[in-house]
């Protein structure tokens, strides 16, 4: 099969941190397809040989199984490509349009890695100059729009020019393995299915937690905040795949409208449940790992008065007959205690205890998702001393570790979501109907938000948020998985 994949925003943060590096990954794990093309598009002027050589040296700071030596780059570079252009302009789009004419390839891939106001400017050019055809599919990034009204018009106009099966919306989330293997684990295995109901489990909790800071972002950041940047789209797609009913088949639109399900069925939230159940933060100086880091406010492109939340911690519940009545958690949050995504699935205690002892953090599933990917399932056991003769029960830790156990070629989430596009499979991407159904949700937390003067609670960098998190999840009776 050949391809055309054109990258909007070729030389932007995404494309020099994950993009390229994804794709590089890829052909070096041989699972690019032969005989394709990647058209890199900017504002600025490079030949095609100033930006292979730009992506190089960008190579010596990104994440890549091992350098690539000389040789290796300069077969992966003869399919890069640079094309200089205004995107908010009509005059560039018909050379673009005769480029990929000359080439005629099966599939043409536009990937918009660039601001989200760009989206439907570029959609429209894209139609004006005929780019529109059957064999095109469009990769939207996310931010997609800041609001429903803004996510809204950017669908209307992209499904205005494409179907919806040529719309590859990205939420790298779903592209991890760990969130892969959630699938698996629901709806590959009988034996938690019958468990996995308000009847046995006591809670779930969902925590991103990132040790960084905004780093070069602050300006982007600083009118974004987590609740847009996390939550509305990573934490709440993690929420689904762990509600959701078990869809009638594995295809697109069969999990697509479970997950649907799952986030028209959140607890609406009221001027109640606005104060009590959602605390936002902002972190201020403190360590990371022993070094002195700074406040958010005084971060690069920070407004120093900024009231932009860095951390968000909810509790909410999936109002149906599998759920009611189960809090589900999510914690997101930048310069935390550690850099750690896991999901805790808390089980119901036994209906009566016959054993007299304190089970710790046992009865407990937890899917971990980085750094390391993998699931841990604690139990209790007999304990033992070093004689052999027993103990009070202990409890004990199975560990499957996913890198371990199907070796060392990791597929990181970009490279294998930049394959699934080129393959036209949909199972990873985020449907119009699903993101629309997120922002609705969303949207009366971030007008609360904006109608309260008193702005984030403060937090010291590497610490695990503001105390107010622990105190949400304490009035139910639990604690966050660091605190058992
Ligand atoms: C992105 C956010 O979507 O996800 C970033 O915009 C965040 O702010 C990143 O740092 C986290 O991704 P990961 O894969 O490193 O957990």
């Amino acid at each position: 099969m050949s391809f055309d994949l054109v990258l909007f925003g070729g030389t932007g943060d995404l494309a020099w941190r994950k993009l390229m590096p994804a794709l590089f990954q890829a052909f070096r794990h041989g699972s690019l397809p032969e005989g394709g093309r990647i058209i890199g598009v900017g504002r600025d002027d490079h030949s095609d040989d100033e930006y292979r050589a730009l992506i190089q040296s960008r190579f010596e700071n990104v994440e890549l199984d091992k350098r690539p030596t000389e040789d290796e780059f300069a077969r992966f570079a003869a399919l890069l490509h640079f094309q200089r252009m205004d995107l908010s302009g009509e005059q560039d789009y018909p050379r673009l349009a005769q480029i990929l004419r000359d080439r005629n390839a099966d599939t043409v891939v536009m990937y918009l890695a660039t601001a989200p106001a760009l989206f439907t400017t570029v959609c429209e050019q894209l139609a004006a100059v005929g780019l529109n055809t059957a064999n095109t599919r469009i990769v939207l990034e996310k931010p997609l729009g800041h609001d429903l009204a803004s996510n809204r018009a950017i669908n209307q106009t992209v499904c205005g020019i494409f179907s919806e099966r040529q719309v590859f919306r990205i939420d790298h989330y779903l592209g991890k393995p760990a969130v892969q293997n959630l699938f698996a684990l629901r709806f590959g295995n009988a034996l938690f299915e019958p468990l996995w109901r308000r009847e046995h489990i006591a809670n779930i909790q969902i925590t991103i937690a990132e040790e960084l800071g905004v780093e070069k972002r602050g300006a982007f950041y600083d009118t974004t905040g987590a609740l847009r940047d996390m939550v509305q789209n990573h934490a709440l797609q993690l929420l689904c795949a762990l509600g959701m009913e078990p869809p009638i088949n594995s295809h697109a639109d069969a999990i697509r409208d479970e997950k649907l399900k799952v986030l028209r069925s959140l607890r609406p939230w009221t001027p109640a449940t606005l104060v009590s159940d959602v605390i936002r933060g902002q972190y201020g100086p403190g360590k990371i790992d022993g070094t002195a880091v700074p406040g958010y406010r005084t971060e690069e492109g920070v407004d120093p008065d900024s009231h932009t939340e860095t951390f968000v911690a909810l509790r909410t519940e999936i109002l149906n007959w599998r759920w009611a009545g189960v809090p589900f958690y999510i914690r997101t949050g930048k310069r935390l205690g550690d850099r750690d995504a896991h999901i805790v699935v808390n089980f119901r205690p036994t209906p009566h205890a016959i054993f007299d002892s304190d089970i710790g953090k046992a009865n407990r599933l937890v899917i971990n998702l980085q750094p390391r990917d993998g699931l841990e399932l604690h139990l209790l056991a007999q304990g033992r001393d070093n004689r052999g003769k027993p103990q009070a029960l202990a409890p004990v830790q199975l560990d499957l570790d996913f890198d371990m156990r199907f070796g060392a070629q990791r597929v990181g989430a970009y490279e294998r979501l930049l394959l699934d596009v080129l393959d036209g499979r949909l199972n990873l991407f985020v449907r119009s109907d699903e993101q629309e159904e997120a922002w609705r949700w969303v949207e009366p937390i971030m007008q609360a938000w904006q109608a309260d003067s008193q702005g984030p609670r403060l937090y010291a960098s590497g610490t695990w948020g503001p105390s107010a998190s622990s105190a949400m999840i304490a009035r139910d009776g639990f604690c966050w998985s660091e605190e058992s």
